[in-house]
């Protein structure tokens, strides 16, 4: 299992030797990530190699909400009419640094925002973990673990009690 650390000013020095492979992904670790945890907008959790001491990967989460008419079908039966927005969590970014893919720790480190996610949603209602998928490889990777397309969205969406049955004590 990987564990996971807030970012915080003492990953500044590996903040900048991150590199994913997307640019967009490896400029938001290094120039914004630290800002938005100071703005209260996201979240933001790395997972660090214990001998090199790199940053193997990261995520953000924050609190979202999708409308009530993106809902899939199956789902929006459970939802009473007058919400109009449906609380969620949204995993707006996961990236694992080339270094390190192929070794299980993107699946890692998703598993670790499901937890996170289904643990708070226990505090402050949350009724399904959302992602925005930068591009169809990321799209695929989301699909293997359950996540389906949102209508009329490229957002995907696992509904929280499905999480739940990954979670809940035996
Ligand atoms: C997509 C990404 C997070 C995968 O991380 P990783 O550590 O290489 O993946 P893992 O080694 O944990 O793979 C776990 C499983 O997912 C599969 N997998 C990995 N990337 C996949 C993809 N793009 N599509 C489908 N399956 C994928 C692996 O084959 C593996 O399957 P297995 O358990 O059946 O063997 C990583 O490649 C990455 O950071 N990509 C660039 C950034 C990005 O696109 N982020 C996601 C959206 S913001």
């Amino acid at each position: 299992m990987v564990t996971t650390d807030i970012l915080s000013s003492s990953h500044r020095k590996q903040k900048n030797d991150f590199s994913c492979g997307k640019l967009l992904l490896d400029n938001y670790l290094k120039t914004q990530a630290g800002q938005d945890i100071k703005r209260k907008l996201s979240a933001c959790f790395v997972s660090i190699d214990p001998e090199t001491r790199l940053i193997q990967g990261y995520y953000t989460l924050s609190n979202n909400s999708i409308p009530l008419e993106l809902v899939p079908e199956g789902y929006k039966n459970q939802l009473p009419d007058s919400y109009h927005a449906i609380p969620t969590t949204l995993l707006g970014r996961l990236a694992i640094d080339e270094r390190f893919k192929g070794r299980g720790i993107g699946k890692m480190l998703l598993i670790d925002a499901l937890s996170r996610s289904y643990k708070i949603s226990k505090s402050i209602g949350s009724f399904a973990v959302v992602v925005d998928p930068l591009d169809e490889e990321a799209e695929s990777f989301y699909t293997k673990y359950g996540f389906i397309l949102l209508p009329d969205s490229h957002k995907m969406f696992l509904a929280m009690k499905t999480i739940e049955k990954l979670f809940e004590e035996k």
